[in-house]
C-alpha cells in the first residue's frame, strides 16, 4: 500500500478519490483552500477506517512557493511519496475579448502554470527516490479546441497533456511513472450548472472509479470513463469543426 499526495481534495473528483483509495488501503496527504471541508473528509475516511492515515495541509496552487513547501512537508512527514495526483483545477472562462481577461487568466494560471508548479514539486521529490507516480488530471477537452466559456479551459487541459507526454517520453523505461486521465463528464461542483443539460454525464463515484481503476494500474493515459470517451476521443480529435459542431 501506498501514500498517495491529492490536491484539490476539497470537493468533487479529489475528494471521492481520497475516499476510494482509502478504501483500497492507501494513505493520503490532502490538500485544497477549504480546510474545513478536508477535515469533514479526514473524519468521514477515518471512520470507515480507522487504520488509515490521512495528513491535511492548507494549499492554494497559484501560490508557487506554498507549492513546493507543502509538497515537502508532505514528504517528510510519510518520510516518502509514492503517488502525486495533479488534480486542483478551475473551470472558470468567458469567450474571448468579452471583458473577462480575469476569469481566462484564473484558469490559465490554476489549470496550467499552477499545474506545472505541482509536477516540478512532484517530480524533485521523485526524482530524489528514484521512484514515484505522477498523475494529471487533464480533461476530454483537451482533444480539441473548445467555444465560448470553455476555449481557455481547453487549451490549458491540452498543455497539462502534452506536459505529461514530454515526461513519459522523457522517462521510458525508468522507475518514475506518469499518467494522463482524459476526464469525460463526471458530476462534481465545477459542473454542477451543466448537470443537466450534458449526455453522457457520470455519477461522482462511478467516474473516479474509472479514474482510480487507471491509476492503480499506472496507465500512461486513459479516457474515463472508458464508455463512451474512448470511443469519442478520435471522432473529437479529427471530425471537421462544422461536424463536431453539430455532435458536441
Ligand atoms: N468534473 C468533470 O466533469 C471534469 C472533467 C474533466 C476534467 N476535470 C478536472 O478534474 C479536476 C477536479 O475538478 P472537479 O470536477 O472535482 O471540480 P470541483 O468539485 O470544483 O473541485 C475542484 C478542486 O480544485 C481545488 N482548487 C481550485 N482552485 C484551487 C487553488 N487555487 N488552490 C488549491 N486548490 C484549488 C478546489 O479546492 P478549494 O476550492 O478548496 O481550494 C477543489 O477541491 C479539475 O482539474 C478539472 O479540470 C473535471
Amino acid at each position: 500500500m501506498s501514500t498517495i499526495l491529492i490536491t484539490g481534495a476539497s470537493s468533487g473528483l479529489g475528494a471521492e478519490m481520497a475516499r476510494q483509495f482509502a478504501a483500497k488501503g492507501h494513505d493520503l496527504a490532502l490538500c485544497a483552500r477549504r480546510t474545513d471541508r478536508l477535515d469533514e473528509l479526514r473524519s468521514e475516511i477515518l471512520a470507515a477506517h480507522a487504520d488509515r492515515r490521512v495528513e491535511l495541509r492548507a494549499l492554494d496552487v497559484n501560490d508557487d512557493e506554498q507549492v513546493f513547501e507543502v509538497f515537502r512537508a508532505f514528504r517528510d512527514d510519510f518520510g516518502g511519496l509514492d503517488r502525486v495526483i495533479v488534480n486542483a483545477g478551475l473551470g472558470k472562462g468567458a469567450p474571448l475579448g468579452t471583458g473577462r481577461y480575469d476569469a481566462n487568466r484564473e484558469t490559465a494560471m490554476t489549470n496550467f502554470v499552477a499545474a506545472l508548479a505541482q509536477a516540478e514539486a512532484a517530480m524533485e521529490i521523485f526524482r530524489e527516490q528514484d521512484a514515484g507516480h505522477l498523475v494529471l488530471v487533464s480533461s476530454m477537452s483537451a482533444m480539441r479546441g473548445m467555444p465560448k466559456s470553455m476555449t481557455v479551459y481547453a487549451a490549458t487541459k491540452a498543455a497539462l497533456s502534452h506536459l505529461g507526454e514530454g515526461l513519459q517520453y522523457e522517462l521510458l523505461g525508468k522507475p518514475i511513472k506518469v499518467t494522463v486521465l482524459h476526464c469525460g463528464y463526471i458530476a462534481s461542483e465545477m459542473n454542477e450548472r451543466v448537470q443537466q443539460q450534458v449526455k453522457f454525464m457520470a455519477s461522482t463515484e462511478d467516474g473516479v472509479r474509472s479514474m482510480v481503476d487507471a491509476i492503480e494500474k499506472q496507465k500512461p493515459h486513459a479516457y474515463v470513463p472508458a464508455v463512451p470517451w474512448t470511443a469519442l476521443a478520435p471522432v473529437m480529435k479529427h471530425a471537421p469543426l462544422p461536424l463536431l459542431k453539430r455532435l458536441l
